[in-house]
């Protein structure tokens, strides 16, 4: 794994794929471990959540349905602090049981809008959140986030279905940005 230059901005390595495989395997297990007896829908929020959702899915040893949702906070490197909805929910989940499924939580204003939307607009069964990563030193919000694959420090990450002003997405592992360029 080499450095990579996207935009601006370079990205040290930071987690490579067989180590994310492993992260996303135990997710998936302890999701399984409290669903076994349903058939949950995984909702996944886009766009950054393609890879880990993909791969969740494959780990996933029982039976589940999927749905998404679009929602957006992020400009460049930075939250806006502003959610909004780009793209309505594709499934009827009233009375189900959903897990949300999240790239990264970071400020979290994305999940606390979901949750808002979820619980008074579309009556599901049970609402559940798994994050492949969360940053706890920016975390504030109240909500239990049921399932965290890894927390990591405060720094902007990319690859594996996270970008920088759109690119990046598609890099297999995941990269931090590279300390003292923060502001370039
Ligand atoms: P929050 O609303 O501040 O919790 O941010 C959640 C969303 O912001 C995530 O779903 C990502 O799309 C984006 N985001 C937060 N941190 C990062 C990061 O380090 N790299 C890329 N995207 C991020």
């Amino acid at each position: 794994m080499e450095k990579v230059r996207v935009h601006d901005k370079t990205f040290v390595p930071y987690l490579k794929d067989a180590e994310l495989q492993e992260i996303v395997k135990t997710v998936a297990e302890k999701i399984y471990e409290d669903y076994k007896d349903e058939v949950p829908v995984f909702v996944g929020v886009l766009n950054g959540v393609v890879m880990f959702f993909s791969d969740l899915l494959k780990h996933y040893p029982g039976r589940c349905e999927v749905a998404f949702i679009q929602m957006s906070s992020y400009v460049g490197t930075q939250s806006t602090g502003i959610v909004y909805k780009k793209m309505d929910l594709t499934k009827d989940i009233k009375d189900r049981h959903i897990i949300l499924i999240e790239d990264i939580v970071d400020t979290g204003n994305t999940i606390e809008s979901l949750f808002q939307y979820f619980t008074e607009t579309q009556r599901p069964k049970s609402v559940k959140l798994a994050t492949l990563l969360l940053k706890p030193e920016v975390y504030k919000k109240e909500f239990v986030i049921d399932y965290v694959g890894k927390e990591i420090p405060n720094k902007f990450v990319l690859g594996y279905g996270l970008d920088y002003d759109e690119e990046g997405r598609n890099y297999r592992d995941l990269y931090q940005l590279e300390e003292g360029r923060i502001n370039e």
